[in-house]
């Protein structure tokens, strides 16, 4: 299980990337960053178990991380090989902005570059509009994880 010093300032100067960029990086370049946005948004606001939070997928995955105009990462989320999409989190005060849009944009983007055929992520029921929008569908009904009602959602590529 991680120990408390997992929680990393969010508040992480950026020197690489320009305002509002959104970096998709392996996960040596993402781990500290998307971390703290994580441990932010799902384990402090959405009471997920940290030991839930955290799983070996990490480190195969792309992670993708926006930028507020003064740097600070703000948003991330990740692409592992089989095609799921997942960890989509943006900081509360960063909502509505965008942000989101910009990091599953280029999840999509990268996945594409990868020759992927589909994408599927198991979304959160209150975001299924935010996905749907870029053409994910809803496969099958609701189930729960780490307590949360989700959805399957899937988008052929290409
Ligand atoms: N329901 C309906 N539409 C939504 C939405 C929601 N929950 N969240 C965003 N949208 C829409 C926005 O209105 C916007 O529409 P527009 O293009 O017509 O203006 C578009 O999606 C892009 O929104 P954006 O500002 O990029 O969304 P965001 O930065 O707030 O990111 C989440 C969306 C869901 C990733 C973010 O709210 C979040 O991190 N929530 C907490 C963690 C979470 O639930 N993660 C999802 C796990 S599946």
């Amino acid at each position: 299980m991680p120990a408390s010093s997992d929680k990393t300032p969010v508040q992480t100067p950026s020197t690489e990337a320009p305002a509002s960029a959104v970096l998709v990086c392996d996960w040596d370049t993402a781990r500290e960053r998307a971390r703290a946005i994580r441990y932010s948004v799902f384990v402090e606001e959405q009471g997920v178990p940290v030991e839930l939070e955290w799983d070996d997928m990490d480190a195969p995955s792309w992670h993708a991380l926006a930028f507020a105009q003064d740097g600070t990462p703000v948003a991330t989320g990740r692409l592992l090989p089989d095609g799921h999409i997942g960890r989509m989190a943006v900081l509360r005060v960063a909502r509505g902005t965008g942000m989101g849009a910009s990091v599953l944009d280029a999840l999509m983007a990268k996945a594409a570059e990868l020759g992927y055929g589909e994408l599927i992520l198991n979304a959160q029921a209150h975001a299924a509009p935010f996905y749907a929008r870029v053409g994910f569908e809803q496969v099958g009904g609701e189930f729960e994880e780490a307590g949360i009602p989700h959805i399957e959602m899937r988008k052929r590529l290409g």
